[in-house]
């Protein structure tokens, strides 16, 4: 593997599931692939499990990592090539990519939407530029429209919770929230449970919040939450801004949130959520600390991911 941008770099995500999952039952079984290694781990925006999990997973594998919070330690990025810099931006990405390749082996990025302009961050444009100039592998620590990372742990959770020969049913529901946030979470676990092909998968959310359908696929969408949870073994919760009205917040329908009395009708349903999660906004309390719950489970799962994808580079680098 080249680079984990999205599923796209990704040469068979079972396989891939099956090294994560390996990882989680001996994590130090590679501990020398990483020795004289250094990842660097760039942050536009803020992050706890992203953070954290890459560090452990790293160090697992023997790399050093060097966090650098660019956002608010570094010279502010001017992205735009053949800019006149005479405004607020001090240094350009293509020196600032350039130079950190110089310094890591691996350049891991998060660089979150601005949901302004729906084609610069459709576009990936942040990210794009840091791929063009780091000259060295870059993984996304999530990206204008992806969380990779995030997804592949979401696949390895479904299929460490998952025994039965048939295929679980799947359900991706949106749920309220009181900010605009990006569409990365959902568009990428959509594109990978498609990419995965070993679930039987259904999305849920108010009229008016239809995913791009480049990363849908033909996921069938259920405008009735109460019809759509039926029967699920698995309900994965996330709000996200509208793609069509984009990047705006076009309901705050509070019976959206995922309660245990919207639970009732599902297979006892094991709940999802990539988390930070708003209590009792987006899932109640009840749901959260019950025994359908599996998201600190889930959270875990993000090391095993994550070394999973720094090992399959390593590898190829
Ligand atoms: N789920 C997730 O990416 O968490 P953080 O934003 O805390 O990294």
């Amino acid at each position: 593997m080249k680079q984990f941008i999205s599923v796209e770099d990704v040469p068979g995500v079972p396989r891939l599931v099956d090294i994560a999952l390996d990882y989680k039952h001996n994590p130090f079984r590679d501990k020398s692939l990483g020795t004289n290694k250094t990842l660097g781990m760039i942050f536009l925006n803020p992050s706890l499990r992203t953070r954290l999990s890459s560090q452990v997973a790293a160090r697992n594998l023997g790399m050093e990592v060097v966090v650098f919070n660019i956002d608010k330690e570094g010279w502010q990025l001017e992205m735009n090539d053949g800019a006149i810099m005479s405004g607020n931006t001090t240094e350009h990405v293509k020196e600032a990519a350039a130079v950190m390749g110089q310094y890591f082996d691996i350049m891991s990025i998060r660089t979150f939407p601005g949901l302004k302009n729906k084609e610069e961050d459709y576009t990936e444009k942040y990210i794009n530029q840091f791929i063009k100039y780091a000259g060295v592998p870059v993984v996304s620590l999530e990206s204008a429209t992806l969380h990779p990372l995030q997804s592949l742990t979401d696949v390895i959770t479904i299929r460490e919770h998952w025994q039965q020969p048939r295929k679980p049913k799947v359900v991706m529901t949106w749920a309220p929230h009181v900010k605009a946030l990006p569409q990365a979470v959902p568009n990428s676990f959509a594109q990978w449970i498609n990419a995965w092909g070993e679930a039987d998968f259904v999305i849920t959310h108010p009229k008016g919040y239809e995913l791009d359908p480049k990363f849908t696929g033909n996921a069938p969408i259920e405008y009735n939450q109460d019809k759509a949870l039926e029967g699920a073994d698995f309900v994965y919760v996330k709000n996200w801004s509208s793609y069509s009205d984009y990047g705006n917040i076009i309901s705050t329908d509070s019976s959206w949130m995922v309660t245990n009395q919207k639970l009732q009708h599902t297979a006892q349903a094991k709940v999802m959520h990539c988390l930070p999660v708003r209590r009792n906004v987006v899932i109640a309390d009840e749901v959260l600390d019950g025994p359908q719950s599996i998201v600190i489970k889930q959270a875990g799962n993000r090391v095993w991911a994550a070394q999973a994808v720094l090992s399959e580079i390593l590898k190829n680098s």
